[in-house]
């Protein structure tokens, strides 16, 4: 049976050490201050931003939620965010996705200051990332990371599979662990024989957004899988892979909900508080 990785746990020891880091930024007279933006009545997207709300306040961090209606035009939301932008006492900007089909998602994502782009979402971020440098990166990728290393998993050398190619999750995660020295394989909606490519994962993570994707058959023994689907099936929240299955064959894995999800909002904080630094 597998191991069945506590991201809860992992998230809280992180979030008492940055809460310790707000406290010494306090003392030198800096307010770690986040402000997300929530555009329309999306349930899952009120539900993530309630989520990094209480999370920053737990912290210690302040945090602004600017609602914002549906009808919101974008050359609206670009002036917001310029004043944003050149205010100091702002240290992250968040711009909750996705956005109304009116209001281009690429322009707004251009808009935020990179010095303020605590998602990772800026291509100053990523091209920085694709090139190893410091920089801030996109949440989920590196709360994976994060949950990985704390595990104990080896990295380098080892193969990992993603199943998934979102400018979210699935792109950027692959290239963090290739910056680890993996070997790394991406697999996707045409991918031809997915079970065959699933099945040489030492590290297996899927990111797809479709339930039951990976079953038992698909995951070669003792293999790690990380899974990022977040699905709603009959009111409960399940992943993309087979848990009861897979667990069998696997030697660590994540659960749906309490694995990758609350690393997301940790590594948000860690962002913010760089970003305040
Ligand atoms: N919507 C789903 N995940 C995310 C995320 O990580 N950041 C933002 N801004 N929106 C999201």
């Amino acid at each position: 049976m597998a191991v069945v990785i506590d991201g809860k746990q992992v998230a809280h020891s992180y979030r008492m050490k940055l809460k310790e880091e707000v406290a010494r930024l306090k003392e030198q007279r800096i307010q770690p201050q986040l402000t997300v933006i929530l555009i329309g009545e999306d349930p899952a997207s009120q539900s993530y931003v309630r989520g990094k709300e209480k999370a920053a306040k737990e912290i210690g961090m302040d945090s602004e939620l600017i609602r914002l209606p549906a009808e919101t035009t974008e050359s609206e939301l670009l002036h917001l965010i310029d004043r944003l932008n050149v205010d100091a006492s702002v240290h992250g900007i968040l711009v909750q996705l996705p956005l109304p089909d009116h209001i281009d998602e690429s322009k707004v994502i251009f808009a935020i200051s990179p010095e303020k782009d605590v998602d990772g979402f800026h291509p100053v971020s990523v091209g920085k990332m694709m090139i190893g440098e410091p920089t801030f990166l996109p949440c989920t990728p590196n709360g994976i990371l994060h949950l990985v290393k704390e595990m104990n998993v080896p990295i380098a050398g080892q193969h990992v599979v993603v199943v998934g190619r979102s400018q979210i999750v699935g792109k950027p995660v692959g290239m963090l662990f290739l910056n680890e020295s993996a070997t790394v394989s991406y697999c996707h909606s045409k991918t031809k024989d997915l079970g065959a490519m699933t099945r040489q994962a030492d590290i297996l993570i899927v990111a797809v957004g479709v339930p039951k994707l990976i079953t038992a058959d698909m995951v070669k023994p003792d293999a790690v899988v990380i899974d990022v689907g977040v699905n709603r099936v009959d009111g409960k929240l399940v992943g993309d892979v087979e848990f009861d299955t897979v667990q069998d064959v696997a030697s660590m894995i994540t659960p749906v909900p309490g694995g990758v999800g609350p690393m997301t909002i940790t590594m948000l904080l860690h962002n913010t508080i760089e970003a305040a630094r």
